[in-house]
């Protein structure tokens, strides 16, 4: 099938679907400048983001894993939403039903505007206190950047940690349940990740069980490649425009003049 054969494909389907849900990774982020986690250029100081995302490596080392993500939070200061971001934030108002499950911690699907955003991961904006102390609320946003690292907790004066989830930490149960629930949808989208990090990359898999029509974008294969109904070679801003064009050029019958 070309890409063309399947942008239409993605595009009818889409035209009759109520319930819609999409998974998210770093290829979203891609376009606005911000490094993927694996593939080139995905390497920090030749850490992989394994050995830097981790509770024993911010014990072990909290200056180095805090400079990670001071660079990142630079880096996503200074991007803006691009394309993909902004179709997919268009789709959640077009769909009655549309929820965005995100492992991407940016918050760029937020500032394009998107309505019903589960996080996965936590947000790079967020500071939690790293001894629970009884003062600190559990997570508390910081946007400036930070006068000295590792940053402090305001109240007891002990290490803050990023407002993320690490790999061994376990997935908001909040936002695990909403995701679930989301997965009972007409169709379920994978765009812009790798499909390797669990429990995320067992959603779409869950939702095509359930009867969802399944689909991926993604200029790459994955492992989720093979078992979707339909995989779009292609990156995400291109894609989604495509199809948001093919969408948009259709005008319903009652707004015609
Ligand atoms: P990855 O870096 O593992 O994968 C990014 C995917 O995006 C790859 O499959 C690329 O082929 C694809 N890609 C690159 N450019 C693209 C584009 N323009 N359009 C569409 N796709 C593109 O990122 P994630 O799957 O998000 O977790 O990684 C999952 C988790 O692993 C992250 O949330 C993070 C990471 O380590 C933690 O930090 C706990």
């Amino acid at each position: 099938m070309t890409t063309d054969d399947a942008i239409r494909q993605l595009a009818a389907t889409l035209r009759g679907a109520k319930r819609v849900t999409v998974v998210t990774g770093a290829g979203v982020s891609a376009a606005s400048g911000i490094p993927t986690f694996r593939g080139s250029g995905g390497l920090w100081r030749n850490f992989r983001a394994e050995e830097l995302a981790t509770p024993e490596a911010f014990a072990r080392d909290p200056k180095t894993v805090w400079e990670w993500y001071a660079w990142r939070r630079d880096l996503v200061a200074k991007a803006r939403p691009n394309r993909a971001h902004e179709v997919l934030a268009a789709w959640s108002r077009r769909f009655p039903r549309f929820t965005l499950i995100t492992q991407n911690v940016d918050g760029l699907h937020e500032r394009a505007g998107t309505e019903n955003v589960v996080r996965f991961h936590g947000s790079l904006w967020d500071l939690a206190c790293v001894s629970r102390c009884a003062g600190a609320p559990a997570a508390w946003r910081h946007d400036d950047p930070f006068e000295e690292l590792p940053p402090r907790c305001p109240i007891c004066g002990g290490l803050a940690r990023p407002g993320v989830i690490w790999f061994g930490e376990a997935i908001p149960p909040e936002a695990f349940s909403r995701a679930r629930e989301a997965l009972d949808c007409d169709v379920c989208l994978a765009v812009g990740t790798s499909a390797v990090v669990y429990p995320t990359a067992g959603l779409i898999a869950e939702a095509g069980e359930r009867g969802a029509w399944t689909a991926e974008i993604n200029p790459k294969a994955t492992p989720a490649s093979a078992a979707v109904d339909l995989a779009v070679a292609w990156p995400a801003e291109q894609a989604l425009d495509a199809v948001e064009r093919l969408l948009a050029g259709e005008t319903p019958a009652a707004d015609r003049v």
